[in-house]
């Protein structure tokens, strides 16, 4: 009883001397550091016992393929529960939603679709760096946010549905803040232990529900008028969720939009040759910066190949520490067998910094 003997197949397994808690504490601390050191010492494939779970880690490409096709793991059970914690949907309609909200989105926001938002977003992008006057604000981070959120909003959810006004911004982006500072521990954990981020949740939700109402009220026959909101609202079973869904999918549009351009945008600045080549491309597709307005059309997004890089570059350098699936039916990567029941995670920023495909891991070369 007193020892657990390893199962000689599964993947290595720490734990610390703290029963239950395991290693959640120093993981917790520096999730990224302590991946890293697990793996140069246990090699590419090991399991952390934390919490009461097991979440066995993949950071080399054998394990990328089985991830994302195996159909031995699961997504939806890896993160329904940490969907209800961040906005209250009850797991029944989670699993019954799920497959179909997802196919919705995808196909909507898929390559050959996104021609239908190029222009509005064009527009509204104009428009609200127009907002920030010629001096601009002293902060990349500000700006990145303050022209996009409006920008994408708009463009998804209908002009007007969600607040963008400068009279009803401000206190919309601290309670929107608020919630995606914390948004991390806050699906992790029952929401009494984050009162503040609580109370942010709640009056986004009260929130969410005006925007649905705006939304249905405002729904049109034809299809190819309807925003994504609206399409949402149409595929939804149990509407009394709506708003429910309504913020996921907000927060779920910025959380990794928002900093992937600031991060872009930090890189290309960082880089004067980066930066001149840039604004070489730039006019040999659009002229001479001037006053005039600009006209974006994909055709032109086409010649920018540069920029495309950039963001690609950045999202290899920024993208996300692990994400997960839980294992369905005992599944093989490498020589170990990860048992059913283990949480799969899978580490895009490790991934992303093999040596094999970037001799200089830590470089921006787009
Ligand atoms: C540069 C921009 C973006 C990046 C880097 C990004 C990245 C990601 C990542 C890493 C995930 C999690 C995948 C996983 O855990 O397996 C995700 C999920 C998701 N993203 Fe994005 N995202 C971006 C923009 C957007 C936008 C604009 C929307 C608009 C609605 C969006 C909607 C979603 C949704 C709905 C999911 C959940 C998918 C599901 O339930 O299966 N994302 N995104």
């Amino acid at each position: 009883v007193l020892f657990q003997l390893r199962n000689p197949s599964s993947p290595p397994c720490i734990r610390s001397w703290i029963p239950w808690f395991g290693a959640a504490f120093q993981f917790g601390k520096a999730p990224l550091e302590f991946i890293e050191q697990a793996r140069s010492k246990h090699g590419p494939v090991f399991t952390i016992f934390a919490l009461g779970k097991r979440f066995t880690f993949v950071t080399e490409e054998e394990g990328a393929e089985a991830f994302f096709k195996s159909k031995d793991l699961n997504f939806e059970q890896a993160v329904q529960q940490a969907v209800e914690n961040a906005v209250s949907v009850p797991a029944e309609s989670f699993y019954q939603n799920h497959s179909n909200l997802y196919s919705l989105i995808k196909g909507k926001m898929s390559p050959s679709n996104l021609h239908v938002f190029t222009g509005t977003l064009c527009e509204e992008l104009r428009e609200h760096m127009a907002h920030l006057g010629v001096e601009g604000t002293g902060d990349l981070n500000e700006l990145v946010r303050r022209v996009m959120y409006p920008a994408v909003v708009n463009t998804l959810f209908g002009k007007g549905i969600c607040p963008t006004g400068r009279s009803e911004i401000k206190e919309f982006e601290d309670h929107f803040q608020k919630y995606d500072e914390d948004f991390e521990y806050a699906s992790q954990m029952p929401e009494c232990f984050l009162r503040n981020w609580s109370k942010s949740k709640k009056w986004l939700l009260k929130l969410f529900e005006k925007v649905v109402s705006d939304a249905e009220r405002t729904n049109p026959s034809e299809t190819t008028s309807k925003t994504l909101l609206q399409h949402l609202l149409d595929n939804l079973q149990g509407k009394h969720l709506a708003p429910n869904y309504g913020l996921l999918m907000l927060w779920a549009s910025q959380a990794n939009a928002v900093p992937i351009a600031f991060w872009t945008l930090v890189f290309i600045l960082s880089y004067p040759s980066i930066y001149k080549k840039i604004m070489e491309d730039l006019a040999s597709v659009f002229g001479k910066a001037g006053k005039d307005k600009i006209e974006v059309s994909e055709e032109d997004l086409k010649k920018l190949l540069f920029i495309k890089w950039c963001t690609l570059e950045a999202i290899r350098l920024r993208s996300p520490g692990a994400i997960t699936k839980k294992v369905v039916n005992p599944i093989k990567i490498q020589n170990f067998t990860v048992p059913a029941g283990d949480m799969l995670m899978l580490s895009p920023y490790w991934l992303h910094r093999n040596p094999k495909y970037f001799p200089d891991p830590e470089m921006f070369k787009p």
